[in-house]
């Protein structure tokens, strides 16, 4: 038909405006409300981020610490939502627990059904912003059998989330603040990436009017898949696999030749053609991790850089413009900082739940938006008529 045009995988196909990121994937450049990420990433932390990214501005002293004690007055999980976590098999995986436990907060706050006020979209987004990190390290007490911690409002965002994964009732986990910094960095390099699966996904799902917490279990149901925030665990997996740089080139091989659809995870990306600045900067904080813990000879590092170069020589890669990504440095660092494979992806989506809600409160706040309603191409059978005697 005229009517519409045929994109499958949105190739070319803009979905909506925003002002909240920019990507100029040529270049390798990366903006948050006009600022490059590589400013933001050393001079922020990452509630000044989420407070940019929601706010359109950095915030001064004072709106910093209000709204960091916003966030603070919202780190408790319901005791009844904690409840459901027996439900789960203790080996499921933490990103199975956070879809239903962050869908389940629909459940706990009557008022966020309401989304035309926008108060009470802007409380939803706190309690998200704030709920994420006790949600996920809870998912992994569960797993490992350990007591949960509660959060604990006198230390940071990226603090708080390493004591509730790491310290037990018996002694609290004290935490290098090169380490804490880290995590600060890849929160902040994983907070908005303006239109990705997940956030296209969370915006479909409220273009319905359905409430956040709806919407940003769906954005975590896309984000765990490989090709997106599944990618870091992917990549990690993949890196142990190859597990000597002996055998790269035979990785490289799988990857190249079409047979088996393999592709070398952490490799590549729909918008960036050039480099990933957020794997530029990730490779900085590589590191310097794996210094401050006297890692530096460590064996999957040593690998990753090795299969990193042997690629990037490769006419394959070159030619397909394929660069290492944020995913491919972000599970090396996690790793050197004690944090287990299995939460790699629960990060990245505490990290991303201030970019699908600044963006879901964008498209709502806007009284022009439309729900979304993709058309298609139909290549079944024409119309027929149903036989008498089908049964027959
Ligand atoms: N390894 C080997 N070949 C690849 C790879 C790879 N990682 N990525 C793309 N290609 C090839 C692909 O086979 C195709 O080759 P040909 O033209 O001969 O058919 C060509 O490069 C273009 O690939 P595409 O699938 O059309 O590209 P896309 O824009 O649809 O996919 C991607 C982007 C990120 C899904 C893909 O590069 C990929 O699967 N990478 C591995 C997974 C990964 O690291 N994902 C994290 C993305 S960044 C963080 C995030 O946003 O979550």
């Amino acid at each position: 038909s005229g009517l519409f045009t045929y994109d499958p995988g949105f190739l070319s196909t803009a979905s909506n405006s925003s002002e909240i990121t920019f990507i100029d994937g040529d270049k390798g450049i990366l903006l948050y409300r006009g600022y490059p990420i590589e400013q933001l990433a050393r001079q922020c932390d990452f509630v000044e981020i989420c407070y940019l990214l929601m706010h359109g501005e950095l915030p001064k002293e004072s709106e910093k610490a209000s709204f960091d004690k916003d966030i603070k007055h919202h780190t408790m999980l319901h005791e009844q939502l904690v409840k459901f976590y027996s439900g789960f098999r203790r080996d499921a995986h933490p990103m199975a627990v956070m879809v239903g436990v962050v869908g389940a907060l629909s459940a706990f706050y009557h008022e966020a059904m309401d989304i035309s006020d926008a108060s009470h979209r802007e409380l939803s987004a706190m309690r998200l912003i704030a709920k994420l990190p006790t949600i996920a390290a809870m998912a992994y007490k569960y797993n490992i059998g350990q007591p949960y911690i509660y959060p604990r409002n006198n230390l940071s965002y990226a603090e708080n989330f390493l004591h509730m994964m790491f310290s037990l009732p018996t002694e609290d986990y004290k935490a290098d603040p090169k380490i804490v910094r880290a995590l600060d960095r890849i929160l902040i390099l994983h907070a908005d990436h303006e239109q990705n699966a997940s956030t296209s996904t969370v915006r479909l799902a409220g273009s319905s009017g359905a409430n956040p917490f709806a919407c940003v279990s769906a954005g975590i149901a896309c984000l765990w898949g490989p090709a997106h925030g599944g990618a870091n665990e992917a990549c990690l997996h993949m890196l142990e696999e190859i597990g000597d740089v002996s055998r790269i080139n035979e990785y490289i091989k799988r990857a190249k030749s079409k047979d088996e659809n393999y592709r070398l995870m952490g490799f590549g990306h729909r918008v960036y053609k050039n480099f990933d600045p957020r794997a530029k900067l990730m490779r900085e904080t590589c590191h310097e991790v794996l210094n401050v813990l006297g890692l530096q000879n460590d064996r999957l590092f040593k690998l990753a850089l090795e299969l990193e170069r042997i690629a990037l020589e490769d006419d394959y890669f070159i030619t397909r413009k394929l660069y290492p990504n944020v995913d491919f440095y972000s599970g090396i660092v996690q790793r050197a900082m004690g944090i287990p494979t299995i939460m790699f992806t629960a990060i990245f989506a505490m990290a991303r739940t201030v970019g699908w809600v600044a963006q879901w409160n964008e498209m709502v706040s806007d009284p022009d938006y439309k729900i979304g309603r993709p058309r298609q191409l139909y290549t079944g059978t024409p119309m027929r008529d149903v036989p008498a005697d089908f049964r027959k």
